[in-house]
């Protein structure tokens, strides 16, 4: 089944039906109906048909969903099963709870370096991995290529180190850096985070209930 055939929409729903998929495998569930999965997630059963139907239903009536085999299908389309090699820049109080706190490999992804151009940083350790000086970023990049990059650096320096990252291979940019990259290379991908966006739906939803009681 082709990924690219999938919508958009979908693919940002599939890493919370991964997540619940194997949390069920780990209970040691089999099987699940859509009506139950919609249960548990807070979604309609039709929601849930309607997406599994995208990559090949999976589900036959009266007998529901193989937990285990959907969630392989799931991780193979979201790639967790895979290795990026990705490098951080910006290890400053963000990128280091990044470094630290996500799980990487779980989402498909090693870390595999971690630099910042402040020299009083240089050579301590974060998740394992020792601060690199931005002057060894090429030569790291040559040998070791790394395709993706997480960014947690100030936002006026994030066009052009994304731009020096894209000469050096670099095609996915996990973006922290509250700056909207312009990126024209169409083989590049960016997926900007916005921790105030969820913030910011939290308190919309907030004040609708309130406005409603
Ligand atoms: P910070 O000041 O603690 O860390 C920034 C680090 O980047 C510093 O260690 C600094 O030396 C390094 N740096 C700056 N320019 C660099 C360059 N050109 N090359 C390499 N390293 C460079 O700041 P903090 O709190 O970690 O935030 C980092 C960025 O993330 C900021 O732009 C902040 O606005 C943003 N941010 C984004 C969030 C989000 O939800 N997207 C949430 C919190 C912060």
């Amino acid at each position: 089944m082709a990924k690219q055939s999938i919508s958009i929409p979908v693919i940002r729903r599939l890493p919370r039906y991964y997540r619940f998929l194997r949390e069920l495998e780990q209970e040691d569930v089999q099987r699940i109906s859509s009506k139950e999965l919609a249960r548990r997630m807070g979604l309609s059963a039709s929601q849930i048909r309607q997406d599994f139907n995208c990559f090949g239903g999976f589900g036959q009536q009266g007998y529901g969903y193989r937990v285990q085999e959907l969630r392989k299908v799931i991780g193979e389309i979201l790639g967790v099963d895979e290795q990026t090699g990705m490098i951080l820049i910006g290890a400053g109080n963000l990128g280091k709870a990044v470094a630290a706190h996500v799980d990487f490999k779980k989402c498909g992804c090693v870390l595999i370096g971690i630099f910042d151009d402040n020299p009083l940083l240089q050579g301590t350790m974060t998740a394992n991995l020792p601060i690199m000086p931005m002057e060894t970023l090429t030569s790291f990049c040559r040998q070791r290529r790394p395709q993706a990059a997480v960014l947690c650096i100030p936002k006026h320096a994030a066009q052009q180190l994304a731009d020096k990252l894209i000469e050096l291979g670099i095609n996915g940019f996990w973006n922290f850096s509250h700056y909207d990259l312009r990126i024209t290379n169409p083989e590049v991908t960016v997926e900007n985070v916005h921790l105030g966006d969820s913030l910011m739906t939290l308190s919309y939803c907030m004040h609708r209930k309130k406005e409603e009681t």
